[in-house]
């Protein structure tokens, strides 16, 4: 594992109290390539050098979600077709290549987005680490591929209808926890921290219904150059926020 950095210290990297799950957009692969004069293609496979050493470390901290922006369903039909088949390349090498990583440390992996249009090589492959690691208990490592926020609602409400329709569900008990359980992954719960690299102020369609009170962190750094000292700030400033959820922050004062 590379990526240390000599300002980083074990006290920096510690997960702040009530930090359960962190989703992170991953964002910049294309500037960190341009800006070196290399094709878009080199920031990707950089790109997934980070991804590799970025869940290692919070798997290492005892983080117990983390899940990642790696491709979405806008990537998938508006990126030029060379790119989109170049990432599911990667994307294949990297679950056949981190197959030890994410044994050793006991994560365990998903996905979540429409994966069903992908190449029946590429599918297989995810299929088989997913079932490689379902015993494991460390932490649920998700990569988030074809996947977008809106797509997942609408998928959601499908299912909600067909169940109403054919008695499976009643029309009055139709509420927040009845969409939940339809979700991508119903277990899967609501992001604390969302991290976004290479300083975009959007969430572009990423987790819209599990972000719904989750705190944002945006850091200029771009994906491939992201280390554990950016992960330390933005857990760093987790650790300052005060989350009220709706209410107040000290309830007595009320
Ligand atoms: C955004 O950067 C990044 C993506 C669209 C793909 C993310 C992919 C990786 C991090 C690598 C592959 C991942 C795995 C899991 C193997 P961008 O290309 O939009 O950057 P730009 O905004 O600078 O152009």
């Amino acid at each position: 594992m590379s990526g240390d950095s000599a300002h980083t210290t074990e006290t920096d990297l510690r997960i702040p109290e009530g930090l359960r799950h962190l989703a992170i957009i991953m964002d910049g692969n294309g500037r960190w390539a341009n800006s070196r004069g290399l094709r878009r293609t080199r920031g990707h496979k950089e790109g997934a050098g980070t991804v590799r050493r970025i869940t290692t470390t919070c798997a290492e901290m005892g983080l117990e979600e983390l899940t990642l922006y790696a491709l979405s369903v806008e990537n998938y039909v508006k990126r030029p077709r060379h790119e989109v088949e170049f990432l599911l390349a990667l994307l294949k090498r990297f679950v056949v290549r981190e197959r030890a990583t994410i044994m050793d440390n006991n994560i365990q992996f998903r996905t979540l987005g429409r994966t069903d249009e992908f190449p029946k090589g590429v599918r297989n492959e995810l299929e088989k680490l997913r079932e490689l690691s379902s015993s494991n208990d460390g932490m649920t490592l998700r990569l988030a591929l074809n996947y977008g926020g809106r797509s997942e609602l609408a998928d959601a409400a499908k299912k909600v209808a067909r169940d109403v329709q054919t008695g499976h569900l009643a029309l009055e008990d139709v509420d927040e926890q009845a969409l939940q359980d339809r979700l991508y992954d119903p277990r899967m719960p609501d992001v604390d921290l969302l991290v976004r690299t290479a300083g975009e102020l959007r969430v572009s369609n990423f987790l819209l219904w599990q972000i719904s009170y989750g705190e944002i962190f945006v850091c200029d750094t771009l994906w491939p150059d992201f280390d554990k000292q950016d992960l330390a700030s933005a857990l760093s400033s987790y650790g300052n926020r005060k989350r009220k959820f709706g209410g107040l922050v000290r309830p007595v004062d009320a």
